[in-house]
């Protein structure tokens, strides 16, 4: 008797997991040992992302349209369940975003911290305190009313550098949320995350005060608190850099007069 050929239905959802995994670049499927020997019920399948899918200078970067994703809801669903890199055998949360976007203003840090990884919410720590500051006291404005999120939504151990592979599994995450929250502004906050936005390999202290452009977007580049902190001399270049992002969303310069006229 012929055999019946098993070709995989579209509506199988074995294949339809690994299409979207495909889609976001994973090229390999790492099964535990317990599933190694067994049928793939056994164990919980962990995609990871091939770090030969990590963007080499001057390469596009593949983007997932948010069409992907139904809401923010969904990409913060598909977030917490993310297994695409390593980073998610050593996480303790998940770290998404913070933050309404009524002022259709978005921040993009590096990756969370110590005690991001612990309460689950973006720039907490003694950079988040400096960031709120900055958002605050600095532009007038309500932390609650910006949007905030990093390029990882994981904590690389003991803050080390984000590695290429992370930042390539978690770029669709990036790219819905910004596609969702539609901000007028991005500010990309330190090397990473501006390097992230704008596509480039210059150093922050080239990219910083200059505009970009990312998914249609201005970017501004500036420093990150965290290096605020250590040099807190460089604070003048941020807030210059930040009273561009105010004058481009047409929002006051808190502490600057504006005359009539002017
Ligand atoms: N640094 C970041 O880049 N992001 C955070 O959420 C905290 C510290």
């Amino acid at each position: 008797m012929p055999s019946r050929s098993r070709r995989p239905r579209r509506d199988d959802p074995l294949t339809a997991a690994l299409g979207y995994f495909r889609d976001l670049g994973v090229r390999e499927i790492h099964l535990p040992a317990a599933a190694a020997s067994g049928p793939l019920a056994a164990g919980p399948v962990v995609p990871t992302a091939s770090p030969a899918r990590a963007r080499r200078p001057g390469t596009a970067p593949e983007r997932v349209p948010a069409a992907r994703f139904e809401d923010l809801a969904a990409v913060e669903a598909a977030v917490a369940g993310c297994q695409l890199c390593g980073l998610c055998r050593t996480r303790t949360r998940t770290v998404f975003a913070d933050g309404t976007g009524r002022r259709r203003l978005m921040f993009v840090g590096e990756a969370p911290g110590a005690d991001e990884d612990a309460s689950g919410v973006p720039f907490v720590g003694r950079a988040g305190q400096l960031l709120t500051k900055m958002i605050e006291a600095g532009m007038g404005l309500s932390r609650q009313d910006v949007y905030i999120a990093n390029v990882l939504k994981c904590r690389p151990p003991g803050n080390r550098n984000p590695e290429p592979d992370e930042i390539a599994s978690c770029r669709p995450y990036l790219d819905a949320q910004i596609d969702f929250v539609k901000p007028a502004v991005l500010v990309g906050l330190g090397k990473f995350a501006a390097q992230f936005l704008l596509e480039t390999e210059e150093p922050i202290t080239r990219l910083r005060g200059r505009w970009g452009v990312r998914q249609g977007i201005p970017v501004m580049p500036t420093y990150h608190p965290s290096f605020l902190l250590r040099q807190p001399e460089r604070k003048k270049e941020a807030w210059e850099d930040l009273q561009e992002v105010l004058r481009k969303l047409g929002l006051p310069i808190p502490g600057k007069r504006t005359e009539p006229g002017s």
